[in-house]
């Protein structure tokens, strides 16, 4: 099938025939029942359910869903010809329809320069991305040297990665995952994002300018916040009696012609085709490279190589990104629940939801298809989440007894990395036993302690937090989120969404400034005057 040509989900020959076992077996009084399916082939539901890659275990077991549904959604998935769309990224075709651009964020994790083993046709189009691959070898050579200089250069004491959305999420989060999991051992690595000054202000009195390296990471070296922190870094550094700006502020780009007015010693750039929030694996992962070192980093990407290939290869019922994406479409398209919560249960994991945010609502907030035809069913719900075990006392409450139904996703990690007895144990089984409670409920002795139940949860499981573990988890979110969009017939590689905010900003700022509204609306016109001189 031409990846051009698929069907949108809801055009194909399969939705129908969900809809209609939907209707008779999961809507209004036949509602489906996890525990009345799990009594009746609790094992056989299990196996069917569960899934594993690249040493990421899957449980969707207690996910409101059957064999049958199951079996219609990956005959959909055929007929959108997902399969199509997959090999068309992995082989450098411009599926980033919009910008007419391909897709490049997986050449950057090739091991030794092998393209995934794909089919014929794919094959001999593989070889056109030769010079991505090269390019990114050829990056990560150098990245990891500086990474390792850096590194071994003991007047270096803390690193600052100033940068946002994708040039922030993604490395902050692998950063605090891998330093609370005792990868990380070289100099303290600080991120900066926020427009707000009060972030750079409460960081800078805990530097030192002669032991500070800036690391100014942006794929366009234009986004306002990034570029007022990354002024506003060299205007600290200088007044601190600093002097080498070239020593001490490194870019991360793709725009490297607007890097050079910077000053910054030297750019590491990586192609256009690496959007933002994808950009971890590419020069923009300098500060992962220089917090876990060259080894580390390498054992990030070919962990997410191992993803790449199990994505690239196993069959849609098999494929673990595409049940992912083929749940998450069943819950969002036919049960109608409005956001999925992410609840990883390592502390280190704190910021996966926040990544997760921008991962998923940026590629798939959309409401128009690749052909500019508005989307006719509802497309990315609401991610949010916060670790484990807080969650349980913040917003359990709401989706053990809320109304709305809210499909969790526990992530757990076996082995510990810390010696303090008695932790894990009870960390692992709180995890199990929430999802355990949200499924088989409990009767009550008065109206509000009585929980219904029935409420859907899956389980993705590490063996530990490494380098390579958290590579194959990230790669794996990222093919479930492409899967996803892939399926829905939108771009998940552009973001218009995000333009008209930023052009309003310079105008209010303006207005701020001059203290004069007279072109906007009354209620910003009233928000101006009493912010004006602000
Ligand atoms: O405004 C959204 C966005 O464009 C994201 O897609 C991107 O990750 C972020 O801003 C930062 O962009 P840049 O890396 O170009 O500074």
């Amino acid at each position: 099938m031409d990846w051009q040509a698929r069907p949108r989900c809801d055009e194909a020959a399969a939705w129908p025939l969900l809809q209609a076992h939907f209707a008779q077996h999961f809507a209004g009084t036949r509602a489906f029942d996890l525990r009345q399916a799990f009594a009746d082939d609790g094992a056989a539901r299990a196996q069917r359910f569960s899934f594993e890659a690249a040493g990421v275990f899957a449980d969707l077991s207690k996910n409101l869903i059957d064999a049958e549904a199951q079996r219609l959604l990956n005959q959909l998935a055929r007929e959108c010809g997902i399969e199509a769309q997959r090999d068309a990224m992995l082989t450098g075709e411009r599926i980033n329809t919009s910008e007419q651009r391909a897709v490049t964020h997986v050449h950057w994790r090739y091991e030794s320069n092998q393209p995934p083993a794909l089919s014929g046709q794919a094959r001999a189009a593989s070889e056109s991305i030769a010079n991505t691959v090269a390019n990114a070898t050829a990056v990560h050579r150098a990245m990891l040297d500086f990474a390792e200089a850096v590194r071994a250069d003991e007047r270096i004491t803390d690193v600052v990665n100033i940068g946002i959305g994708g040039s922030d999420l993604g490395p902050r989060m692998v950063v605090q995952a891998l330093r609370s999991s005792g990868h990380a051992n070289g100099p303290r690595v600080h991120f900066i994002a926020n427009m707000d000054g009060h972030e750079l202000a409460e960081l800078l009195p805990r530097l030192q300018a002669d032991s500070t390296l800036f690391i100014i990471a942006s794929k366009t070296f234009g986004t306002a916040e990034t570029m007022q922190n990354a002024a506003s870094a060299r205007a600290w550094f200088l007044a601190q009696g600093g002097s080498d700006v070239a020593r001490h502020f490194v870019a991360l780009s793709a725009n490297t012609a607007a890097v050079e007015s910077f000053g910054a010693g030297c750019c590491f750039a990586f192609d256009e085709g690496v959007g933002g929030r994808f950009s971890l694996w590419s020069s923009i992962g300098l500060s992962i490279a220089i917090a876990i070192g060259r080894a580390g980093f390498e054992a990030l990407l070919a962990g997410a190589h191992a993803m790449d290939r199990h994505f690239a290869s196993a069959p849609v019922e098999n494929n673990l990104p595409v049940q992912l994406a083929l749940l998450d479409l069943w819950n969002r398209n036919f049960h109608h629940f409005a956001s999925r919560c992410v609840a990883p249960y390592h502390h280190g994991l704190r910021s996966l939801p926040a990544y997760l945010q921008q991962l998923e609502m940026e590629s798939n907030g959309k409401r128009v298809d690749t052909r500019g035809r508005a989307l006719e069913v509802a497309s990315a719900p609401v991610t949010w989440g916060q670790a484990g075990s807080n969650g349980q006392h913040a917003f359990f409450q709401m989706l053990h007894l809320g109304t709305d139904v809210v499909p969790v996703e526990f992530v757990l990690v076996r082995e510990v990395a810390h010696t303090l007895p008695g932790h894990h144990a009870k960390l692992l089984a709180n995890a199990l036993a929430q999802a355990r409670a949200l499924m088989v409920g409990q009767a009550g002795d008065a109206p509000e302690r009585h929980f219904p139940g029935n409420r859907p949860s899956t389980v993705l499981m590490l063996a530990d937090l490494s380098p390579r573990s958290l590579g194959a988890l990230l790669s794996m979110y990222e093919h479930r989120t492409f899967a996803l969009g892939a399926l829905w017939g939108v771009n998940p590689f552009d973001q218009w969404g995000v333009e008209l905010g930023k052009r309003h900003a310079g105008e209010i700022e303006a207005a701020l400034h001059a203290g004069d509204a007279v072109d906007l609306d009354a209620s910003t016109a009233i928000l101006i005057a009493r912010l004006h001189g602000s």
